[in-house]
């Protein structure tokens, strides 16, 4: 084990205040989260902070869809994501936001740094104008044809159907997202940070180890093209801090995102009285070690050092990407219901059996990592379950019973414990070196040996021998001690059944180097279950809960409110209207569609006659509470023929959407058949 103390400052990328953290995210939270508690439980002094990324034009767009301001919008995603977060077990030493009078203040003074120093430079480019909503349009904010295979609603950067990418300049047919307008080219002056002076500088960084070798190889690929300048500025309306020396003109959330790890450490030093220069000064000795997915690794890699470098700070000592999560194979899917909330998975599951698997499956690589459901139960049944806490209830019952809860003054199984300690130091390395699956792998392997040794001595059996007594004891306590070790190899994934099993050994806070301790002649406490077994319906819960969430999310995503904002149709003349015949109508049948999850089927009696309509209304409706209700049908449209039979009218309901709906109901007296006008 090292002896010497390390300073280390950890962080994950800062999520998005425009949306709530999903279990993609929770992937690269945890992976540094197991990482950084290693670290503390070695001994090191490891600082773990984050932020909320709280600029940019989707979170100025989506305040607006929601009727806030973009204050009040990141203020309550802070305590969203902070929440998710913890009740995830993700111990940050700080959470802080990007929105911040720190922020500010670095970003200003990297930048100012910057243009001292000759790597910034102005010059007049055109951009897509949206003249309706007054603004300059991201590419993510055009929709149009793609140049390439002319398939309809792509983005302006890329085309999801055939994957080509393109200026948003060249989609055919493009509207902006905002307004629906026809984007046009404006010319405006916009500030470019000199990526090409910091060549050299990259280059070496890239050959002296600091970014896995697949990120290195990709990175120089793009040195070897030819550095471009990076454009820096957004014009107004933005949402992000204002230029110093340019009225009108905002830093890209992308220059103030990064620097946002600066100000959460500098919050974190004001309040806990640190100091800031000792670990970010150019020749600091501590380490800064980053966290962040593949996607992001270009603004990691090159444009953060290169800022970093040229502003006269350190540069981090290493940036570790990982790969995408994808469930059952497949990217997570809205329809699916795979795109799974962390706030949903946390309703139904206990965080810990994720943080688990994830572990189970991560490297140090970059490849995707698949969470596939049936998997994800065998293994968490059988590996924390079955085998861990298994060790525990197994010898728990006899010492808490038998023997007034005391653990014995010796123990039995010497080769064993050795065999234990042996194993940490490899243990040790693999997390160290993010092969959390390999530690996970020896660590199960270690569970197993203990469950054979107590197979082997068989205490159920030499109980019932009362001249064998002080062996059942002796055999539970080194049971006992076995499953402390593990628990202290498991702590920085499993924080909280650590705590609780702490709780019922009696013992305080474990560390790494307690491992090579046995507790002998010790009272523990009564054994209380530490984890019990996902069963598939819970996983059942989360998909379906998932797929409902996901209806009023994208409504907000797409600038629809729930507020009831829609235009208002093109004019029609009276006749128009008279020839349409709404009729009260008794719901006297309402049944369930067999194969469909949006359609109710219901009789309706309206006076001369009855008909039979479907109508999409199951997501808001159990058939049961609309049977006797009066409503309102369109009686003289065309019948049409269904998947499921011939629907003859509408009825009419009001809201959008699958589960906000409202049927619409006359008032009492009316009867069924009166003619609506
Ligand atoms: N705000 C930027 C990061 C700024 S850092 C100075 C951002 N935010 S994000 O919310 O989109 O993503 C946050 C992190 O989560 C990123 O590192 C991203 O790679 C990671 N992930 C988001 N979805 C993910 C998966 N589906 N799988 C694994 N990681 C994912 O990017
Ligand atoms: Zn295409």
């Amino acid at each position: 084990m090292s002896s010497e103390s390390r300073e280390i400052v950890v962080t994950s990328a800062l999520p998005y205040a425009n949306g709530p953290i999903h279990i993609g995210h929770m992937l690269e939270y945890v992976q540094t989260d197991i990482w950084a508690r290693f670290q503390k439980l070695r001994g090191h002094d490891c600082i773990y902070v984050c932020a909320d990324d709280a600029h940019g034009t989707p979170i100025m767009l989506r305040a607006q869809a929601e009727g806030v301001t973009p204050e009040q919008l990141i203020e309550r995603m802070h305590q969203e994501h902070l929440r998710d977060f913890s009740d995830f077990g993700v111990a940050f030493d700080n959470y802080y936001s990007t929105h911040s009078e720190e922020n500010r203040f670095f970003s200003e003074y990297i930048y100012t740094q910057l243009r001292e120093a000759g790597h910034i430079r102005r010059r007049v480019i055109s951009q897509a104008y949206d003249p309706k909503a007054e603004m300059f349009l991201p590419d993510r904010f055009i929709k149009g044809d793609c140049p390439n295979c002319g398939s309809g609603g792509q983005y302006g950067d890329n085309c999801e159907n055939c994957g080509a990418t393109y200026a948003s300049t060249d989609l055919k047919n493009p509207v902006s997202v905002v307004s629906g307008e026809t984007p046009i080219e404006k010319d405006s002056e916009q500030y470019f940070f000199k990526l090409e002076d910091f060549e050299d500088m990259l280059k070496a960084w890239f050959a002296a180890g600091h970014v896995q070798t697949e990120i290195a190889n990709k990175m120089n690929e793009w040195l070897d093209e030819g550095l471009l300048d990076w454009d820096i500025s957004r014009n107004a309306p933005y949402w992000g801090f204002e230029i110093p020396d340019a009225p009108g003109k905002y830093f890209y959330v992308w220059l103030d995102a990064p620097i946002g790890y600066m100000a959460s450490f500098k919050n974190w030093c004001e309040t806990t009285g640190h100091d800031f220069d000792h670990y970010w000064n150019r020749d600091s000795e501590t380490e800064l070690v980053q966290f962040v997915g593949k996607d992001i690794a270009r603004f990691h890699t090159m444009f953060w050092p290169a800022m970093l470098h040229g502003a006269g700070f350190r540069k981090p000592s290493a940036v570790h990407c990982h790969g995408f999560l994808t469930v059952d194979g497949q990217k997570m899917s809205k329809s699916r219901g795979t795109f799974i909330m962390a706030r949903t998975y946390l309703e139904h599951l206990n965080p810990e059996y994720l943080r688990y698997y994830f572990a189970a499956k991560l490297g140090p690589g970059i490849d995707d990592i698949d969470l596939n459901l049936e998997d994800f139960t065998t293994r968490v049944n059988s590996d924390l379950v079955g085998k861990l806490v298994n060790i525990a209830s197994r010898c728990a019952g006899f010492i808490n019973k038998r023997f007034d809860g005391k653990l014995a003054p010796r123990l039995s199984n010497e080769t064993l414990n050795q065999q234990y300690l042996e194993a940490a130091d490899a243990i040790a390395d693999y997390y160290e070196n993010r092969e959390f699956g390999k530690a996970m792998r020896d660590i199960m392997a270690l569970a197993d040996k203990a469950n054979q040794y107590i197979d082997e001595k068989q205490p159920w059996v030499t109980i019932k021998d009362e001249s064998r007594r002080q062996e059942v004891q002796e055999v539970c306590s080194a049971g006992l001690n076995r499953f402390r070790q593990l628990v202290i190899l498991l702590k920085p994934v499993l924080p909280q059944l650590a705590q609780q099993a702490e709780a019922f050994l009696k013992v305080e806070d474990l560390k790494w180097a307690d491992l090579g301790d046995n507790l002998l002649d010790h009272a523990i406490n009564r054994f209380q279950p530490l984890m019990t077994r996902i069963e598939p319906v819970f996983i059942e819960r989360v998909i379906e809960a998932t797929k409902k969430d996901l209806a009023s999310e994208q409504k907000i995503q797409q600038g629809q409110s729930d507020s009831p904002h829609e235009a208002i149709a093109a004019e029609i003349n009276y006749d128009d209207f008279a020839k349409l015949d709404f009729r009260v109508a008794r719901i006297v049948g309402a049944k369930r569609v067999e194969k469909s999850d949006k359609l109710l089927q219901l009789t309706l009696d309206i006076g001369s006659e009855t008909r039979n309509v479907f109508a999409g209304i199951a997501g808001a409706y159990q058939p049961e509470e609309l049977e006797g209700k009066l409503t309102v049908m369109i009686a003289n449209l065309a019948p049409r023929k269904m998947r499921f039979g011939v629907s003859e009218g509408m009825v009419l309901a009001a809201g959008g959407g699958d589960t906000e709906l409202y049927i619409l109901n006359p008032d009492a007296g009316a009867k069924p058949g009166m003619r609506v006008s």
